[in-house]
């Protein structure tokens, strides 16, 4: 099929959502997942005096991709790792959990600064500081240009780029990121956050980042040993169930090991039904299973999901970033003020790039974490932790030839990926995909309501998105029962503006942000295809 054909047929396909059915003020609800965006989602409808929910939750705890793990007589992250936004205009709300609220997590401030100083050459030594220094600012000015070039994108209504047009685009750099050193800075500040290359990564929906814009230019390493997962405990205990004296969740409505296949909607309420064939009735679900994992037939829609939904699942990215973790006999790694980051410039783009020292937040473990994305973390998931092992510790070697580096003692390697419950880390916005897509992604489908990381409208990819996502989904619903407004639109694909588009407009809508509700609940109707200019 030619793009310009499918673009008319998902037109033709969107449906306004606005659910003529009937609605009870107290309705039952069955949440799927208990990582951060079920749990928050959970709270929300709690607070709206909504109580009577179960949450299914496929694996034997809370939490999803915030997990700690014991690793060298040390409780480490494998999942998410930092508070990222903090010290900004407005508050994160995770950071406001983990700083206070009685928690206060044991966190560290991460110091990127000295890059230049700790930057290695692919047959071992440190490059010059001042060399690194000029690259550094070099691509920062690259990055400084982008974020221009795509506030221009967006007034002037043009299509969006890849950040690695972007570089080639601002002339400083024709071929993109070439030489060793180059590519690890490039990496450093992009795959490092992304999880995919520049040449995947939309330049309209990235530049400027709503994460650091809001929240601040900071990001705090929590290394606590309750672990980072203790934010979901906190929220939950607001609403859930504790056992005072050892404070687990003991609240019967939330259901562990439940693995939910099949989901069947209807005017009338849902039917979801688990692996060992238990089967819950309610009024709505509210799905918060990973992008990863909608992309597989874990869960089976009946009837199918419409494609206008499918669509969007499938173009969105669902992003791999894998830690590992080494444990050594002894440290060879300088360590102090200023030496906490280093990176290793192979020729090979994305070779064990990035490395981080773990004395300050573990002192004494001799703890090296190594972060690998994409490709290479697939290519790693497949093959042997030995393997992982020996490559790890000869990129070591090459890089500190002087020194005696000895064998790791143990190793960590997260598999998010091949896990059928995960299915990837996060979700990256890929070019391609507009605010409408998007939309899309998070829009219900009758009484399925959708819910996770993915489907926040600004903070994709973080914990605080799923966080504020949790309550957003959870507020769709509780508009359309407790108001009766039921109505969910989508900004038109095309139209870049603030200002209601001419559909939307026809969809009786008051104004086109990013989603509205309308006052009345509606028969679901086809909205007016919208041509490509
Ligand atoms: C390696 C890694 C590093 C990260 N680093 C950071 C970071 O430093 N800072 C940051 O802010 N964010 C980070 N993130 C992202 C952050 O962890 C996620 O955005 C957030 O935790 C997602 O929460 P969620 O509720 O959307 O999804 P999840 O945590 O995935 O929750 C969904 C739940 O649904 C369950 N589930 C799936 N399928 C089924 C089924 N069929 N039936 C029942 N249950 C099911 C899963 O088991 C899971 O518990 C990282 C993530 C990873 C994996
Ligand atoms: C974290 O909390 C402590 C104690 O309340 C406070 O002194 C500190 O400023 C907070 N840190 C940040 C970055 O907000
Ligand atoms: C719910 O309705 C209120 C108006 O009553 C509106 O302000 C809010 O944005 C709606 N929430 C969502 C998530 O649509």
């Amino acid at each position: 099929m030619k793009p310009y054909t499918a673009i008319i047929l998902v037109f033709a396909a969107v449906v306004a959502q606005c659910p003529s059915h009937t609605t009870a003020a107290d309705p039952k609800v069955i949440i799927v997942g208990a990582g951060m965006s079920g749990i928050s989602a959970g709270k929300r409808l709690w607070e709206a005096g909504i109580t009577d929910f179960v949450i299914l939750e496929a694996t034997d705890r809370m939490g999803g991709r915030i997990h700690k793990s014991e690793f060298a007589g040390v409780n480490v992250e494998i999942g998410a790792n930092w508070v990222e936004g903090v010290n900004g205009d407005e508050m994160n709300p995770i950071w406001n959990m983990a700083n206070g609220t009685g928690l206060n997590l044991r966190t560290f401030r991460s110091d990127f600064d000295h890059l230049a100083s700790n930057t290695y050459k692919k047959d071992g030594g440190l490059y010059d500081k001042k060399f690194v220094e000029k690259i550094i600012k070099r691509m920062d000015e690259v990055e400084e240009s982008g974020s221009k070039l795509a506030g221009t994108l967006q007034n002037s209504g043009q299509q969006d780029m890849s950040v690695m047009s972007m570089q080639r685009l601002t002339g400083q750099m024709p071929t993109g990121p070439f030489t060793p050193i180059e590519m690890v800075v490039d990496y450093f500040q992009h795959d490092f956050e992304f999880a995919e290359p520049p040449r995947v990564t939309s330049l309209h929906n990235t530049h400027p980042l709503s994460t650091f814009n809001n929240f601040g230019k900071d990001v705090y390493f929590v290394a606590d040993q309750r672990g980072y997962e203790s934010v979901v405990h906190h929220v939950a205990g607001q609403y859930l169930e504790t056992d005072p004296e050892s404070g687990d969740i003991v609240d019967p409505r939330l259901k562990l090991n439940m693995v939910v296949r099949e989901i069947t909607y209807s005017h009338s309420g849902v039917t979801v039904r688990t692996d060992d064939d238990k089967v819950y009735r309610a009024d709505y679900v509210i799905v918060s299973a990973s992008l990863g994992v909608l992309q597989t037939d874990l869960i089976r829609f009946e009837p199918q999901l419409p494609s206008w939904k499918t669509m969007s699942i499938y173009q969105f990215d669902m992003a791999v970033y894998t830690k590992i973790f080494l444990k050594f006999p002894k440290r060879f790694w300088p360590d102090g003020p200023g030496t906490e980051f280093f990176l290793y410039a192979s020729g090979r783009r994305g070779y064990y790039p990035v490395w981080q020292q773990l004395e300050m937040q573990y002192p004494g473990s001799n703890v090296l974490l190594v972060t690998v994305t994409d490709d290479e973390s697939r290519r790693i998931e497949q093959q042997s932790d030995k393997q992982t092992m020996t490559e790890a510790v000869e990129v070591l070697r090459k890089m500190f030839p002087g020194k005696d580096v000895p064998e790791a003692t143990e190793i960590l390697v997260p598999r998010w990926w091949s896990n059928r419950f995960f299915k990837g880390t996060f979700s990256n916005w890929p070019i391609g995909v507009s605010r409408y897509e998007f939309d899309l992604i998070r829009a219900p489908v009758g009484r399925v309501y959708f819910t996770g990381e993915h489907t926040s409208e600004k903070y994709n990819g973080y914990v605080h998105g799923a966080y504020l996502a949790g309550i957003d989904s959870a507020d769709i619903l509780i508009n359309c029962t407790k108001k009766k407004m039921c109505c969910y639109n989508v900004k038109g694909k095309h139209d870049q503006s603030k200002e209601p588009s001419r559909a939307y407009a026809a969809a009786a809508q008051p104004s086109a942000v990013a989603r509205r509700i309308s006052d009345q609940p509606q028969p679901p109707r086809l909205l007016a295809p919208r041509l490509p200019r």
